[in-house]
């Protein structure tokens, strides 16, 4: 039996060369490299030789067989790239082609008027909270003072999935799923989507966004209430305010508050606010001799269109494409 020599090499290559497939790369590889291969029974007859031809012998086997290795595992990567080569051109894949530009991505405006609030109140104590979208007519509703036939409930008018089902119309049922949870003193924020039965034009959408603040404490007062959202606006417009609260009417607030901001030389409503009217504690089992609070709701969709000078509404939920990189740059 004679040793294989280097010719096996060329062989080997020509007839990996000739294939164009890895399954019958696979019958080359065992031809070649397999248990009956040359170059198994050259490596078994290694032992019959004597030692002074032996390493010689071995030197040569081994480098044939680790040639014969690479042929077939560059062989291997060829018809694999092939492969691949193939069925991108069956999609239509041009992988030389240009690559689209990159779009550099931005925080929307709403959740950098969302951040900037978050920041502000968890400064001043404030724990962010949150409550489920679709809420049941308790929460949204009657827990909030506000019974079934009230004038309110219309107001407020949402979507209903059932007669006991709807999509929240406020982020004020924060507070009862919280007052439910934690007893006060607390001091929670709840930003969230809401929604309104409303068709969409520049002031109105079906949904838009709102922060809910919720304080109860022995001693939460009105002058509170008043500077805690003097300090959030102002910081959040980077500015001092000129600042008006009008009396207004909410069921779960007594009494309520409407705040405007002067703003480009008008007046602009931009939140609702009050003391937590004592029949919503009462409801909860909260004494209200030890404990009351204010509550706070503000548009987060108003706030951001002033500060980026934004006049319509709808730009916030389209998506457009162009609008979203101009205000990226801001
Ligand atoms: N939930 C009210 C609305 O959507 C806003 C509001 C008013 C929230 C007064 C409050 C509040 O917490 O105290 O119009």
């Amino acid at each position: 039996m004679a040793i294989v020599d280097e010719s096996i090499i060329q062989q080997c290559r020509q007839d990996a060369d000739a294939v164009s497939s890895t399954h019958d790369l696979d019958q080359i590889k065992s031809k070649y490299l397999g248990s009956k291969s040359a170059i198994r029974e050259s490596l078994k007859h290694l032992a019959t030789l004597d030692s002074a031809r032996r390493k010689d012998a071995s030197i040569l086997v081994n480098s044939i067989k680790k040639s014969l290795g690479e042929i077939i595992f560059s062989r291997r990567a060829a018809l694999l790239q092939e492969q691949t080569d193939r069925a991108l051109a069956d999609q239509g894949v041009d992988t030389t082609k240009d690559a689209a530009h990159w779009h550099i991505g931005a925080l929307h405006p709403l959740t950098l008027t969302l951040n900037a609030l978050k920041r502000s109140l968890q400064h001043m104590g404030f724990t962010i909270a949150f409550g489920p979208e679709a809420e049941t007519f308790y929460y949204n509703f009657t827990a909030l003072n506000t019974p079934r036939y009230h004038p309110a409930v219309t107001a407020q008018d949402t979507l209903y999935i059932d007669d006991d089902q709807l999509l929240r119309s406020h982020t004020s049922c924060v507070q009862i799923r919280m007052l439910e949870q934690q007893q006060p003193p607390l001091r929670i924020f709840s930003p969230g989507r809401v929604f309104r039965a409303d068709t969409p034009d520049a002031t109105h959408s079906p949904c838009f966004m709102q922060c809910e603040g919720l304080v109860i404490d022995h001693q939460a007062n009105l002058s509170d209430l008043v500077s805690t959202l003097r300090c959030l606006l102002e910081n959040f417009f980077g500015r001092s305010l000129k600042m008006r609260f009008r009396p207004s009417y909410f069921p779960f607030t007594e009494p309520s508050l409407e705040c405007d901001i002067w703003f480009k030389d008008k007046w602009l409503e931009v939140l609702g606010c009050g003391m937590v009217h004592p029949n919503v504690l009462e409801n909860l089992g909260i004494d209200t001799h030890k404990y009351q609070g204010y509550a706070f709701g503000l548009g987060i969709d108003r706030l951001t269109m002033l500060r980026y000078q934004i006049d319509d509404i709808r730009a916030l939920y389209e998506g457009d494409q162009a609008f979203l990189q101009q205000e990226a740059q801001e």
